[in-house]
Order: C-alpha cells, then structure tokens, then sequence
C-alpha cells in the first residue's frame, strides 16, 4: 500500500522523539527539525514503520521548510517488513467475486501485502491467488464448504471478504421473482451463509475480521430505480452491525465498506444496457464528484484492507462510506 496516510502536524511528539525513531535515516534528520511532532507519527512509530514513513516523507520536503502547521503526504515507504498493522504477512483470507472489478483489485491488494489467498467466484481462470475455489454463490452447499475449503487450503482463515454482488435495476412493478431469488441470493443469502459458517473457525483460531461490501445506496439514501439492489445493500448493512456487535467478543469483528460509484464492470455494464458509452458516461459522472471522479477499484480495496487489518481492531459493526464527497441524494 503506497499512500498511507495524510497526518496534519500538531502535537505529542518531540523532535527528539522523531529523530531517534528515524536516526537510520539520515535524510530525515533536516525535515525533523523543522517539524514539530505529528501525533499520528507515534501511532505508526508503534506499528514499527514510522522510520520509513518518515524517511520517504523527509526526502519529499527537505530543502523545502516545511510548515509545521500544514498537512503532510506520507508519500510511500510501507514495505511489507515494515508496514506493521497495516501488512498481511502469515494471514490468509477468503475473497469472494475474486474474479470482479473490485475484487481483483482486493485480492491484489492483500496479495502484495503478504497474504494468503482463496479467490472465490464463478470463474476464475485470470485470477492469482494460492487457492481457487469455483463455485456459484446461488448453490448452498458451495457456499456452506467455503470457509472450510478456504481454511483447509491455506491452512487457516483470517479474513473473509464479502465481496460478490449483483445489481438487478428497475422498481419493483419491474421486478420478477427471479431478479429477487437473484438478488437476496447473491447479495445477502451467500454472505450469511459465509459468515456463519466463518465465525466460529476465526473465533476457534483466536479472532479474525469480516468485510462486506454494501453501498451508500444501501442505507438512509437509496438511489432511484434499483429498489431490489438497495433493499439488499440495506439488509447487508444491518446484518454487518448486528454481527459487529454479536461477535467482538469473540474477536472477530465484522465491517462494511459503502462505495458510492465505482469504475467497474457492473457500473460499465449497465451504462452499455442503457446504450451508453461506458467511458464517457465514466467521465460525465466524475463530474459530479466532489472529488472530480468516481472511484476505480483500488479506492475500494485499500478501505477494505484497512478494515481487514490490525490497524481497526477496534473497529466492529462501522459502515464506512467512501464516496469523494458525493453522498447519494
Ligand atoms: N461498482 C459499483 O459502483 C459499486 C458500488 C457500491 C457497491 N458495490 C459492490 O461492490 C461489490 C463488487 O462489485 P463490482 O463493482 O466489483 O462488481 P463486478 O460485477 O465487477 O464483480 C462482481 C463479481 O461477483 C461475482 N458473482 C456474481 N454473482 C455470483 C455468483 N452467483 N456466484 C459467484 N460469484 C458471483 C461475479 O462473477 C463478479 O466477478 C458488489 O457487492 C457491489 O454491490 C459496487
């Protein structure tokens, strides 16, 4: 993971401090003193990768006086050995709709931060993972053994990522049964299935954490004309904070990442059914973004394993919007 912070200068922790934290790195030394002591820098100092963060961030700003009072880009320096809470090394994980936009760009993700991991979907001849587990989210019995294939596969199971999703568009006068049988199948049926059966194996093991994708259309803004897609991104929310707080006891904690649009091909998709140019109707929505884009794959990924990591181990039950500022109205 590149890019992982932004920290604002402000308080705690001393030039001193920071200095002996980075002494290895001597470039740091002539940015440490012009900085005042960023408190964040103490938590990553913890994780055992602040003398890198420091030493990249050092030679972006040397020379260049840096205000101790405005935001500083920790611009790279997370390597696997030293990234600490934020790396999967020894940890395994099952992903499913491994083979989508999104996660290729998850299974890519925890890949090069040193993780184990079962890719699961319908096909998955494209996909580098340690494990792959084919298989149609509709059919139980395949979603039942999941976990346990994955956990016998990669000779554990830290982290399940609930990924897979389809979108079926249209009010509900447009809906049939088999978009419903669809729809609760894949996006809410499966992941329950996949939870319950993943729980007690994490919590046997000693913890382990669960990310569900929702959407922000999931919740208190449903967006116009996907009524079947955001009751299930609704009821996949629910059950993320319900399984929060039911299994922190036992150390797995349970999360949601809600993306509002991103560049995928369930998005690109339904611009080319509606006989649009997926590009340009790409391009024409970033426009209404604060951000001035809508998300790509990797915007998703990295929350995702940011939730999967050691860093939000107290986080349980949260459903974390990541939208570029664009909430859905
Ligand atoms: N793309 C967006 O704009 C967006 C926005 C908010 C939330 N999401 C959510 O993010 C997740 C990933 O979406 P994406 O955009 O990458 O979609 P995608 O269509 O690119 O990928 C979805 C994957 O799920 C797999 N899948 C679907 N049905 C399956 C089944 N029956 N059995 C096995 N695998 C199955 C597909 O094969 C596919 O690889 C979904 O849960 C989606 O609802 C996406």
């Amino acid at each position: 993971m590149p890019k992982l912070a932004w920290v604002r200068a402000a308080t705690s922790l001393s030039n001193h401090e920071i200095c002996s934290i980075s002494k290895r790195h001597q470039a740091a030394k002539g940015w440490c003193r012009h900085l005042k002591g960023v408190g964040i820098l103490k938590v990553l100092a913890k994780a055992g990768c602040v003398a890198d963060l420091i030493s990249v961030a050092a030679i972006s700003f040397y020379g260049s006086e840096p205000n101790r009072d405005a935001p500083v880009q920790i611009v790279g320096g997370a390597n696997k050995k030293d990234a600490g809470s934020l790396t999967f090394a020894g940890k395994s994980a099952l992903v499913t709709g491994a083979a989508g936009g999104i996660g290729t760009a998850i299974v890519r993700a925890l890949r090069e931060q040193g993780a184990k991991v079962a890719a699961a979907d319908r096909e998955l001849s494209g996909v580098a993972a340690e494990a792959h587990l084919e298989g149609d989210l509709l059919d139980c019995a395949y979603v039942e053994g999941l976990a346990a294939a994955a956990n016998d596969a990669l000779g554990g199971l830290d982290i399940l990522v609930n990924n897979a999703g389809v979108i079926t568009r249209g009010p509900v006068t447009e809906t049939s049964d088999a978009d419903w049988n669809l729809s609760l199948g894949v996006n809410v049926e499966a992941p329950f299935r996949l939870c319950r059966a993943a729980i007690p194996l994490m919590a046997g093991q000693g913890g382990g954490a669960i990310v569900n994708l929702a959407s922000c259309w999931g919740g208190k803004a449903p967006g116009p004309n996907h009524a079947l897609y955001c009751m299930t991104k609704a009821a996949i929310a629910s059950l993320t904070q319900c399984m929060g707080m039911d299994h922190a006891h036992q150390g797995v904690r349970v999360n949601a990442v809600c993306p509002n649009e991103v560049n995928t091909p369930m998005l690109r998709s339904g611009f080319e059914k509606r006989g649009f140019d997926p590009d340009t109707a790409v391009a024409t929505l970033g426009k209404s973004v604060p951000l001035g884009r809508i998300a790509e794959p990797d915007d998703i990924a990295e929350v995702v394993l940011f939730l999967a990591s050691d860093a939000a181990r107290y986080i349980c039950g949260a459903l974390l919007e990541v939208n570029g500022g664009k909430p859905v109205s």
